[in-house]
């Protein structure tokens, strides 16, 4: 474990300093209210992520709007005042053990399973979603058919992205990453099987780009130009883990060369293996990602082993590493890499039968 010291050196995302290249990834938890408000069981869970060591903590989704966006009961929410005054907490904890945290903006779509606000999911068109629902987050069966999202509908979600930005912000939030991955509401866009549109939101790979660059421009507006804006972006989805861009190398080069120019400061990669070649041989996504956007990258994706998340920045196509599995596993991770102390590992009864947090992660 000596050739891992570019894990601990210094970065920034925009005009942001982080201590070292280790973020916590994304990871819903289903442990808020009913009513989407962030708890004290929360802030103790993300602020022992920071006291472990991590520079960076990225929020578990968080839905914008009271209107269609929640994904899951007892998901957080920043849609109003009251859910975006309960995020204070969890904010005060993380940056009193050091490290920063940024909310993740994620808008649910037609993977919705279950809502405090709605009956029906909206999607960009009315198909119904493949795979199943999520039984760890409370769901059962297909997903329903999504009503298609109206024209006024879209311009309704935009802005509130950039409302739920503006409240983070507010609130104390280090910065803002739109959930453009995994399947949801801006990821059914880009896909092509979900989105049957014929507007200027369907259709061409530039098409389907087009709602991701401007909810991105939307925040960006929302939060000025010097708070930290990144989106995620990924080819496999919650329920259909492995999905490909149809078109290649040229596909990433049209949604990242849009993104990059979208006023973004960073673009979050997620893919299985983010070491491995995007399209069976080749480049990797996060190596076209910084091609094409010419944006600092977080990377994730299997990369708890410290040499390899090391190595992959080594190749300098990546800033960040983020952990998923590998952060639960072990809260002290990067305190461990460290000390060159042996690391836990995963275990996916931590998650069963409910992906809630469990006492012994507060
Ligand atoms: C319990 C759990 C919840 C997750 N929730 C989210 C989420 O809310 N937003 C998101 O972008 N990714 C989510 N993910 C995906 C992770 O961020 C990450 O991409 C995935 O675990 C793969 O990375 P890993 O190999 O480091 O675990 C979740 C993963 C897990 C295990």
């Amino acid at each position: 474990m000596t050739s891992t010291p570019i894990l601990f050196t210094q970065t920034s995302i925009g005009k942001l300093a982080l201590k070292n290249r280790l973020a916590v990834a994304p990871m819903t938890r289903i442990s808020a209210s009913a009513e989407g408000l962030a708890t004290d069981d929360m802030a103790r869970y993300y602020a022992r992520f920071a006291r472990g060591g991590y520079g960076l903590l990225i929020t578990e989704g968080v839905y914008p709007d009271v209107r269609h966006s929640q994904g899951y009961l007892y998901q957080p929410g920043i849609g109003n005042d009251a859910q975006a005054r309960a995020w204070r907490k969890v904010i005060e904890g993380v940056h009193a053990e050091g490290a920063k945290i940024f909310v993740q903006l994620m808008h649910a779509g037609a993977l919705s399973q279950g809502s405090h606000w709605s009956t029906e999911t909206i999607g960009p068109s009315a198909v119904q979603p493949v795979g199943k629902q999520m039984s760890f987050y409370r769901g059962e069966g297909a997903y329903p058919i999504a009503r298609e999202i109206t024209p006024d509908e879209i311009t309704q979600l935009i802005q509130d992205f950039a409302d739920a930005a503006a409240r983070a912000k507010d609130v104390g939030f280090d910065g803002i990453e739109i959930h453009g991955a995994n399947g949801y509401i801006l990821d059914q866009f880009l896909t092509a099987y979900s989105n049957q549109r014929e507007d200027r939101y369907g259709g061409a790979t530039e098409n389907r780009v087009r709602l991701l660059v401007e909810v991105s421009q939307a925040v960006r507006h929302a939060v000025g130009p010097e708070f930290p804006v990144g989106i995620r972006i990924s080819q496999g989805k919650v329920n259909d883990f492995v999905h490909k861009w149809a078109n290649g190398v040229d596909d990433a080069s049209v949604i990242f060369g849009h993104l990059g120019k979208a006023g973004l400061d960073y673009i979050h990669v997620t893919e299985y293996d983010a070491t491995q070649p995007a399209f069976g041989t080749g480049p990797t996504l996060v190596e076209l990602a910084k091609r094409y956007a010419g944006l600092p990258i977080i990377a994730n994706g299997q990369l708890e082993e410290p040499a390899k998340a090391a190595a992959l920045l080594a190749t300098g196509a990546v800033d960040v590493i983020a952990l998923g599995k590998g952060a639960l596993a072990d809260r002290d991770w990067p305190q461990k890499v460290l000390r060159n102390e042996p690391l836990a590992e995963f275990d996916y009864a931590l998650l069963q039968p409910l992906a809630h947090i469990k006492p012994s992660e507060t």
